[in-house]
């Protein structure tokens, strides 16, 4: 791996293979001259297909590796003495930590601080001025705050009140970062955001999901009334703040991140069936005539939204998408790239319906 200018670093992205966090080594290899080591276990939300675009950069390396595996994480730090680490590997599906908890637990947890303690580690015997420029950037979610009703904003000092076992295995994961700062100095920045939405989501999520069913006639689920409210974030603006925020934020600080783009869920189907109408019109089928609502989620969190009013002051960033725009050129890129979602949809997920443990002994705990 080069070092290509004066701003280049070596960066440990955990969970690169995932959604948010190929969005963030497309954008680093492709548009800034970081080096990257995507660390990645490739569970079935990891998919290389989303990485064909920068695979062959000299600045690219991946390495298949759980962040649990001690060992492992020790070696690679060794190996590559990384500038910094921002780490997204996580079980992100709250309905499937309804069904198993286990794993997130495992990941969420165990992982941050397997990653956190081999951090610390390699930072204590670098030469002070790297020493002083390390960063290890926690990339979590504004989930760990809980519910709002229909006022109000979550921002940095909102107090935790997670509601799902994957909202509480992140929250214990920001906890303990915030505490390796604190205890041992260790350069931390932590990031909440919103719910994220673009190209390569994997199509368990409410809007891949709704697209992709509604172009194989399938029903559109909307859990409960629909109404819950969300903000989205798209997901390329939220790989540019991460990348600012990684560069430029300050260490022991938390930065809300989100889109300012509130919508009912309900609404957003809509918006899908009408964007599908107009840009992939089928003279049998009425996309709308799909919406088919089902059981509500338990624990299901009614209102999330974000005040960005600190990212935006103390680092200039703002959202580039509004969600009108951000939500054509995902659907857009839905329709033109099949062969992307059509290798995820033949592998094991089919689109079911996960997380309604309905009765402890259908529980299916990993451990
Ligand atoms: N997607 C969202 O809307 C959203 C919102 C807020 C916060 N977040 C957070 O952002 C991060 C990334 O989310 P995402 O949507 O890209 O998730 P994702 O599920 O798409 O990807 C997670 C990636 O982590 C990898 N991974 C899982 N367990 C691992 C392990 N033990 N070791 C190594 N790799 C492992 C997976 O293979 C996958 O590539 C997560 O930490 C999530 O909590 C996501």
């Amino acid at each position: 791996m080069s070092k290509s200018s004066f701003e280049s670093k070596t960066i440990l992205v955990s969970g690169g293979a995932g959604f948010i966090g190929s969005a963030l080594v497309r954008l680093m290899i492709g548009e800034c001259s970081h080096n990257v080591v995507n660390v990645d276990k490739l569970t079935y939300a990891g998919n290389l297909d989303s990485l064909a675009t920068v695979q062959m950069s000299p600045r690219y390396r991946f390495e298949q590796v759980d962040i649990c595996d001690h060992d492992k994480i020790v070696e690679l730090f060794r190996r590559y003495q990384p500038d910094g680490v921002i780490h997204l590997a996580a079980e992100s599906h709250v309905d499937r930590s309804i069904d198993g908890p286990g794993a997130f637990l495992q990941t969420n947890v165990t992982g941050t601080f397997t990653l956190l303690e081999a951090a610390r580690a390699h930072w204590a015997q670098l030469p002070a001025e790297r020493r002083d420029q390390f960063r290890f950037h926690h990339v979590s979610t504004d989930e760990v705050y809980g519910s709002l009703g229909s006022e109000g904003s979550f921002s940095e000092t909102s107090p935790y009140r997670p509601n799902s076992p994957y909202s509480a295995s992140k929250a214990a994961s920001d906890h303990l970062v915030r505490a390796w700062y604190h205890t041992y100095g260790l350069p931390v920045l932590v990031t909440n955001c919103s719910n994220n939405y673009g190209p390569y989501h994997f199509p368990e999520k409410l809007i891949p999901l709704t697209i992709l069913n509604a172009l194989e006639g399938k029903p559109l689920p909307v859990y409960g009334d629909g109404h819950q409210v969300r903000d989205w974030l798209f997901v390329d603006d939220h790989a540019r703040a991460l990348e600012l925020i990684f560069r430029s934020g300050e260490p022991g600080e938390v930065y809300n991140i989100g889109g300012n783009a509130e919508q009912r869920n309900i609404d957003v189907v809509g918006m899908i069936c009408d964007l599908l109408s107009e840009l992939s019109p089928n003279p049998a089928r009425r996309y709308h005539d799909l919406i088919t609502f089902v059981t509500d989620r338990p624990g299901h969190d009614r209102r999330y939204a974000i005040d960005t009013t600190k990212i935006m002051q103390a680092l200039g960033w703002t959202p580039t998408e509004t969600f009108n725009s951000g939500l054509r050129k995902t659907v857009n890129w839905y329709l033109n790239n099949e062969s992307w979602w059509r290798r995820v949809r033949d592998g094991s997920y089919q689109g079911q319906r996960l997380g309604l443990a309905t009765s402890p002994a259908q529980l299916k705990e990993e451990y």
